[in-house]
């Protein structure tokens, strides 16, 4: 299986995909995440995204590209994989098809503008292995820590809500017509992403006809 979720930030792209990945036992790579560590990490590539990602803005597709390719290309992705925001343009879209890495589907969870403000406010992450909480609707079971590692968890520099506004412009401007690119290729999937988490994921499961 191999997958990808689009969707404005905060609409539940990198809880979905944990779900997912867990239950079908195939990795998820969510570009976000190899990028904040990168950046926290100093690396050639967290230096070039780092003005970038924490003002908001798409990371240029070249970057990405390379990160993606160079991911892919490990063996623990042979049977599968699961695409957390990424392709996000339809330049990444692109240069996916022209490597031969053809999606089984693309799962876009639709949720409002409106929505998405109130709930990144309550979103809390752990820095350690990125597991993702959210103070009222996901709230871990040890408080402040990490149910799974135990680290204490952190709000992400770009959840501010003027980053997150410029985040869900370049989502409307940029990766929004990606839906209209998957849906003429038969891929789409469009899930409402504004109900309970197990609710969301028996949604997906019954899109792609398997049991999550
Ligand atoms: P990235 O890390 O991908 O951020 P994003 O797309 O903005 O998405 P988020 O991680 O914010 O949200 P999500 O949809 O995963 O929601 P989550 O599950 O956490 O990218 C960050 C930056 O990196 C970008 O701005 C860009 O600069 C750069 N970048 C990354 N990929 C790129 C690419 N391909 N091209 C160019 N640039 C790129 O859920 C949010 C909260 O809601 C959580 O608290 C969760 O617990 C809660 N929640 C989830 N589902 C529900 C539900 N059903 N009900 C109630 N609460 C829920």
């Amino acid at each position: 299986m191999k997958l990808t979720f689009l969707g404005l930030p905060g609409a539940g792209k990198g809880t979905q995909s944990a779900i997912v990945s867990e239950k079908l036992g195939i990795p998820t790579i969510a570009t976000g995440r190899i990028l904040r560590e990168a950046i926290s990490e100093g690396t050639e590539v967290g230096l070039e995204a780092k003005t970038f990602v924490e003002s908001g803005l798409l990371v240029p597709d070249l970057i990405i590209i390379g990160i993606l390719n160079e991911r892919l290309a490990k063996s623990d992705c042979k049977n599968g994989f699961i695409l957390d925001g990424v392709p996000r343009t339809v330049a990444q879209a692109v240069s996916l098809e022209a490597d031969g890495i053809l999606l089984d589907a693309v799962i876009s969870l639709e949720i409002s503008d409106d929505e998405i403000l109130e709930r990144m406010t309550g979103r809390r992450v752990c820095p350690n292995c990125g597991a993702v909480y959210h103070l009222r609707d996901n709230p871990s079971k040890m408080g402040h820590h990490c149910e799974l590692c135990g680290h204490i968890l952190a709000q992400r520099s770009d959840d501010l809500p003027e980053t997150v506004k410029v985040r869900m412009e370049a989502y409307h401007e940029k990766t929004k017509p990606l839906k209209a690119f998957y849906s003429q290729r038969g891929l789409l999937r469009q899930i409402q992403a504004n109900a309970p988490i197990a609710e969301v994921t028996k949604a997906i499961g019954d899109a792609l006809g398997i049991k999550l």
